[in-house]
Order: structure tokens, then C-alpha cells, then sequence
């Protein structure tokens, strides 16, 4: 089924999954907050991935490197040159757009590699098919390039207004500037790879569509090291195992699709996207696969002075190393992952809406109830019974919250994949069915009688 946006955007409040950022101030367009239940899905995602492209691989290392860095680093990475979006705004209400977005949007392909002055040209001639979205008039000003790093002020280099320090304008920097010290101290064996989960900040001129574009994001990247042409096999390679970790997640496969870029980035030799079907927007990027050549390692040897040619043990020779990259921003992966997992249906005669989360992405992979909140010898066992499943490793949920009709919908609503309920029979009042609980499944509503040790199991095993 296909669900819109709204819908998404207000359940995930309604859950505790996401909130506006700084809300009680009237907000800030382009920030959001992960709650209580979206956190656990963030981290959750975000363990999968390091599973699938730390401890899943060989020859692949993490980090977590500062934020702040030298400002020579976004001159030596092209960012305070060319990271930037055409912008114009509306003489009428003074809105801002993307031009670029509005030209695609009219058919007309903006070229990345393009002037400032050539997009003007391509404006102006479709300025009469180009509408402010707000006020709806045709009046803007011409357009300027408009640079997205985020500037910051940090100790003495502001302090004469000379240079400015920046934000990280994308995650990956970080691995670069990094390089050298990863190969002094872990000796990594040509090809390998760096990974990273690490904020990125950019002055998005029109954040919109929830998570999809924000102004404070969090990148998962992967940037593999590989010997000067040998790309090609490498990047398939790489591409196949990004898109299967998707599925792995549980996202339908007819929702994501390739693209590749007819228009490169100023860094890319080649880039293909994975695309997901987003809610309301469609087919769009979710996480982009990008060939750099040498570019980034050869830009700070230059800019800082320092060798970073690798010395091939197997060759005997010394080359910059090209690198092969992968990149995702969290935010999307989230609206994907909670987007896909979006469902509707009827059960018990009433319209339920449930997330069918893969069980290892659940903020709980189980919820206990006692049937009745104000009955204390439910409550004592269905507190033990939670407590040993705690104790198992089961991230569970202790919920005596309303009637339980309404905490069957609210834990289908976060996507819990169990509940477990425990009633006068678990404490013998049939004595056959001493010490057994309901089981019940998310997906189908079905129920079954199960004893708390074989819950117990079950939850292990699925979660493993
Ligand atoms: N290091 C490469 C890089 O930054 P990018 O295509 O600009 O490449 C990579 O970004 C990924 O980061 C995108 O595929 C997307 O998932 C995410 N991303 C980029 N800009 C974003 C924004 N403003 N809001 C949310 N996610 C964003």
C-alpha cells in the first residue's frame, strides 16, 4: 500500500519516534529530534550497519573522528569553492529556491558542473514555467550561488574575522584527514576500508519533506581504499552489498531502484544512487555510491604537505590510493526503514495501523502485560516475567497502560513484533496452564499459549 507523508510524519510523533526540533519555540525548519522509540530504531539501524560493514568484513576499521577541524581542510576538499546550490528568491514574499530543483522539476537539467552564469541563462528561459511555491507569482531575483557549509566561530579563528571554521560540510572528511593514521597504526593491507557514522551540517535552502532533507544530518559511510584502476569489479561489488543490506532490513525490493549520475559531483568519477520510493515524493536518493579516483587523498597531500602515497608491501610501489565510497544519510534510511514497514489492516472487526519492523530494528523485540493493572499478584508475576526476559537480552517493554485492546495497538504502532500477556491461568488458577503466558504476534494478531521459558526461547532465537 502506498502512504503519504503526513501520515508518516504524524505517527512518528504520535509514537515518540520523531519530533520538530527546538518545537516549544516554534521550531527550527530542517531539525528534528529522535525520541524515545525513534532512538532505539536509529541505533538499531545504525548497530546493522556497523555489523554489516565492520565486523561482517575483514580488513575494514571504524572511527570517530572530531568535527571540528582545520579550515584548510574544506579548502583542500573543494567545499568552500564549490558546495553550492543556485539560489534565488521571490521579489513578491521573499521565498527561496533551489533553481536547480525548480529547472528539473520543469524538465531542464542544471548541470553540477555548471556556471553560475549558464543556469542564469537557462532561467531566464524558463522563468515564465517557474512559480514561487508559496505566493505563487513569477517575479524572482536572478540566481547566486549559494554556499552550504555551515560556518562556526571557535576560539581564535574568528576572532580577527579572517577564518572561519566550519561545520563538517560532509562526514567523510573525517576519514581522510585520518588516513595516515590508520595505516601507521593498524598496517591495513591493500584494499581496505574506513567506516564512519559522523554529523554533517549543511544550509539546505528549502529543508523539506521530514527527514528527507534536513539542515543536521548523520552520515554512515564506508570508504574503501583500493589500488590505482582497480575500481570497476570492486564498486559492483560494493553496489550489490549495499543494495542486500536494505533488503535485510526488510525493505521491499520493488521500493528501491538504481540510478546512475549523468551529472557528477565535483569529486566523483562515477555515482549511482540507491533510490527508495519515499511517501509523497517518490523514487529519490537514499544513499549514494560514489567512485572518487584519487581526489580527496591527492587534494590534502597537497594542501597539507604530508605523503600520502601508500607503500604497496606486495609491489614494492608507492600511489596515492583511489577510493570507493558509500554514503547514507540516517535520516533517510529511517524514513525508509519506518515508511516500509507502514501498514494497514483490519483485525477484530476494527482498522489497525501496525509497523511491520524487522525484529532486530523493533524498539522492543517484546512488551509484557499483566491483564488487569489493579489485580498485584498479575502485576508482581508479569514484573518477574519481564525482569527475566531483560535479563536474557530481550529489549523489553512493561506496559499496564489502559485496556488490552489498547496496548495490543500501541505496541503495534511502535512494532513490537510480541506481546506477552499474563492472566490468572499463569498463576494456576487452571493448573494445567500454570506458568504459561499468551503469545501474541504483531503481524497476524494470532495468539497461542506458550510457557514463559519457551517465550523465553522464541524471543532469543528470533532476535539471533
Ligand atoms: N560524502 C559524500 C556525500 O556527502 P551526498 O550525496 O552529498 O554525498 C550522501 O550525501 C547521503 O547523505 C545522501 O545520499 C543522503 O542520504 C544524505 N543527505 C545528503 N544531504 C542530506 C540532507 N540535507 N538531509 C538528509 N540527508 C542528506
Amino acid at each position: 500500500m502506498s502512504v503519504d507523508l503526513d501520515t508518516i510524519v504524524s505517527l512518528a510523533k504520535r509514537r515518540g519516534f520523531v519530533f520538530p526540533g527546538s518545537e516549544i519555540y516554534g521550531g527550527l525548519a530542517g531539525t528534528y529530534d529522535f525520541g524515545p522509540n525513534g532512538v532505539e530504531l536509529l541505533n538499531n539501524l545504525k548497530r546493522s550497519w556497523w555489523k554489516a560493514n565492520v565486523y561482517d568484513k575483514e580488513n575494514y576499521y571504524g572511527l570517530d573522528a572530531a568535527m571540528f577541524k582545520n579550515p584548510r581542510t574544506w579548502e583542500a576538499s573543494g567545499h568552500v569553492g564549490g558546495f553550492s546550490d543556485p539560489l534565488a528568491e521571490c521579489k513578491e514574499c521573499n521565498t527561496r529556491i533551489r533553481v536547480d530543483k525548480e529547472l528539473a522539476n520543469v524538465g531542464v537539467v542544471a548541470d553540477e558542473k555548471m556556471s553560475i552564469e549558464e543556469i542564469n541563462t537557462l532561467f531566464d528561459a524558463h522563468r515564465a514555467e517557474i512559480a514561487c511555491p508559496k505566493c505563487h507569482k513569477k517575479n524572482f531575483s536572478e540566481a547566486r550561488a549559494f554556499n552550504l557549509l555551515v560556518q562556526s566561530n571557535l576560539g581564535d579563528f574568528t576572532s580577527d574575522g579572517s577564518e572561519p571554521v566550519y561545520l563538517p560540510g560532509e562526514a567523510c572528511q573525517g576519514i581522510y584527514l585520518d588516513y595516515r593514521n590508520i595505516v601507521d597504526t593498524m598496517n591495513p593491507k591493500i584494499p581496505f576500508g574506513v567506516v564512519q557514522i559522523g554529523k554533517a551540517f549543511r544550509n539546505e535552502i528549502a529543508p523539506r519533506n521530514f527527514l528527507f532533507r534536513t539542515r543536521e544530518l548523520e552520515q554512515a559511510d564506508t570508504q574503501y581504499f583500493i589500488r590505482p584502476n582497480e575500481n570497476k569489479q570492486a564498486y559492483e561489488q560494493i553496489k550489490q552489498d549495499r543494495w542486500n543490506w536494505y533488503l535485510a532490513q526488510g525493505i521491499r525490493e520493488e521500493n528501491l531502484r538504481w540510478h546512475q549520475h549523468e551529472n557528477l559531483v565535483f569529486y566523483a568519477k562515477d555515482a549511482w544512487d540507491i533510490e527508495y520510493n519515499f511517501p509523497s515524493l517518490g523514487f529519490d536518493e537514499l544513499e549514494g555510491i560514489h567512485d572518487r579516483s584519487d581526489y580527496d587523498l591527492t587534494q590534502h597531500m597537497e594542501f597539507s604537505g604530508v605523503d600520502l602515497r601508500y607503500l604497496d608491501q606486495e609491489t614494492g610501489e608507492k600511489y596515492v590510493p583511489w577510493i570507493l565510497e558509500t554514503s547514507v544519510g540516517m535520516g533517510r534510511m529511517f524514513l525508509a526503514v519506518f515508511a516500509d514497514a507502514y501498514r494497514e489492516d483490519e483485525l477484530g472487526g476494527e482498522k489497525r495501523i501496525y509497523l511491520a519492523l524487522a525484529p532486530h530494528l523493533a524498539p522492543y523485540q517484546a512488551a509484557v502485560f499483566p491483564l488487569l493493572k489493579n489485580k498485584p499478584e498479575l502485576v508482581d508475576k508479569a514484573r518477574d516475567v519481564y525482569a527475566l526476559f531483560k535479563k536474557a537480552g530481550v529489549r523489553a517493554a512493561f506496559d499496564d497502560n489502559g485496556n488490552i485492546g489498547k496496548r495490543y495497538r500501541r505496541q503495534d504502532e511502535i512494532g513490537t513484533p510480541f506481546c506477552i500477556t499474563i492472566d490468572f491461568d499463569t498463576l494456576g488458577e487452571n493448573p494445567e496452564l500454570l506458568d504459561t503466558v499468551t503469545l501474541r504476534h504483531r503481524d497476524t494478531g494470532e495468539q497461542e499459549r506458550v510457557t514463559i521459558a519457551e517465550a523465553a526461547e522464541r524471543l532469543r532465537s528470533t532476535i539471533s
